[in-house]
């Protein structure tokens, strides 16, 4: 079911190779930080530790960024109506800059030669900015006061000041630059996650959630004003975290917390009142999610109160693998068939039911490979054991392998359509 007032322009859609680069490409770093992982476990002695680093950014930047990019080029023009300038050779330049950005990143971060930094940080930062200023000229003609193209506006800015934040710490960490590290990386792990991440996720979910789940519209209120409230409090509290002000800083952590609670919430809330009589593995996946993100939340705040090195481990892997990885995937299992679907139509004239191209058994595999996953990860950060991080290390490459080949086995589906 299509939200009330949402129009989807399927003409404007890129051509399928343009998202679809991003897609294949994302599992592979997931599968090199669970390498990493096996290879040296002693990285998840602290979240400080270069392993930590890296690994967090093989995640965050080459498997969830790069998703989230590669799903923008197809968001923008059919749900926004926002048509990307070139965007054939926009991706392509993006795509190639942000995949050689990332390596140059965890390597820079993982081995602590700095060297890689710089490159890593002209990379990123020129591949961000190429798209952003794409993005923002497709968006020139939208106007703001429609939900989605207002709050992937939010995002694609909150992606912004957290690069710029990520490429200042980077650079200070080359010793390029002198600053107070403490602060500019709370106020990167900010903008990134929530400011960038978050809101991306919430401007998708108004569109995703009622089209693919079939559950009621989210409240009006809640895709009015969640994003614009939480960009609000998230500049409030990047104004306290600046200027060391920890009360309020403390305060207004909660009330961000509060704001992806409520967001979280009300997802699940929608997901129960489905007309999908048995719920399917999309709908699992953004369980697994939101319910993730919730106990992440509780990492976060606990972690702030305890000087105890487990609680920010478990609030990353929370986040990062239980919540943004699961919903990415559960989306990515309705948005690839889909594209097929929909250029086959456009090529051909007709296809395949979106279940023969992806046939629901080996989702509900990678899931369920992807919830122990998670779990050995809980476990292993808690309990702090090199071999069960290595096993766990092990089932992370297992589903991003796993992940890998599904995809690859619905273009093979894709491929032979077209031929017929
Ligand atoms: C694309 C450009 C980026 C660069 C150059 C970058 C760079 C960095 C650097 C240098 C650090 C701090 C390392 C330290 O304190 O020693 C850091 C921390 C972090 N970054 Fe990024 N980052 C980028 C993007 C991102 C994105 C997109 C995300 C999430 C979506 C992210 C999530 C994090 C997190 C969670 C930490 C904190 C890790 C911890 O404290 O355990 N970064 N980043």
């Amino acid at each position: 079911m299509i939200p009330d007032g949402q129009t989807l322009s399927y003409d404007a859609a890129p051509a399928f190779s343009t998202p679809l680069r991003f897609f294949i490409t994302a599992p592979l770093f997931g599968a090199a930080a669970g390498a990493t992982l096996l290879a040296a476990p002693d990285l998840l002695d602290s979240r400080w530790t270069p392993g930590a680093l890296a690994v967090t950014h093989l995640v965050a930047v080459g498997f969830m960024l790069t998703v989230m990019l590669g799903a923008l080029f197809q968001v923008l023009p059919v749900v926004a109506g926002a048509v990307i300038p070139r965007s054939g050779p926009v991706a392509t330049v993006v795509h190639l800059a942000m995949t050689i950005g990332a390596v140059c990143l965890a390597w820079g971060l993982g081995s602590g030669s700095h060297a890689f930094l710089v490159p890593a940080t002209v990379l990123l930062g020129g591949g961000l900015a190429l798209f952003v200023v794409a993005a923002f000229l497709g968006l020139r003609r939208i106007p703001v006061a429609q939900a989605t193209p207002r709050d992937l506006r939010i995002a694609l800015l909150g992606f912004a000041v957290a690069v710029a934040l990520g490429i200042t710490l980077a650079l200070a960490l080359g010793g390029r630059l002198d600053l107070p590290l403490l602060t500019v990386l709370k106020l990167h792990v900010g903008w990134a996650l929530l400011g960038g991440s978050g809101v991306l996720l919430a401007a998708a979910s108004w569109v995703v959630v009622p089209m693919f789940q079939i559950t009621p519209n989210y409240p009006v209120a809640l895709t009015r004003f969640w994003a614009m409230g939480t960009g609000a409090v998230l500049l409030v509290w990047s104004a306290a975290v600046y200027g060391e002000l920890g009360s309020a800083e403390l305060a207004l952590s909660a009330v961000l917390a509060g704001l992806c609670v409520l967001f979280a919430v009300i997802t699940l809330k929608l997901q129960r009142q489905s007309r999908r009589s048995v719920p399917d593995m999309t709908t699992r996946a953004f369980q697994i999610g939101m319910g993730s993100f919730i106990a992440g939340l509780v990492c976060v705040l606990v972690a702030q109160q305890s000087e105890h090195q487990v609680w920010p481990l478990l609030a990353g892997i929370l986040i990062l693998h239980g919540g943004f990885v699961s919903v990415i995937v559960g989306m990515l299992y309705k948005i690839i068939p889909f594209l097929a679907w929909l250029h086959l139509t456009q090529d051909v004239g007709k296809a395949p039911n979106m279940k023969k191209l992806q046939p629901d058994s080996p989702i509900r595999r990678h899931l369920a490979l992807h919830a122990v996953a998670l779990a050995a990860l809980l476990i292993a950060a808690f309990v702090g054991n090199a071999w069960l991080i290595r096993l766990a290390g092990l089932l992370v490459v297992a589903e991003f392998a796993l992940l890998l080949a599904n995809i690859i086995k619905v273009l093979g589906n894709y491929r032979r359509a077209h031929a017929a």
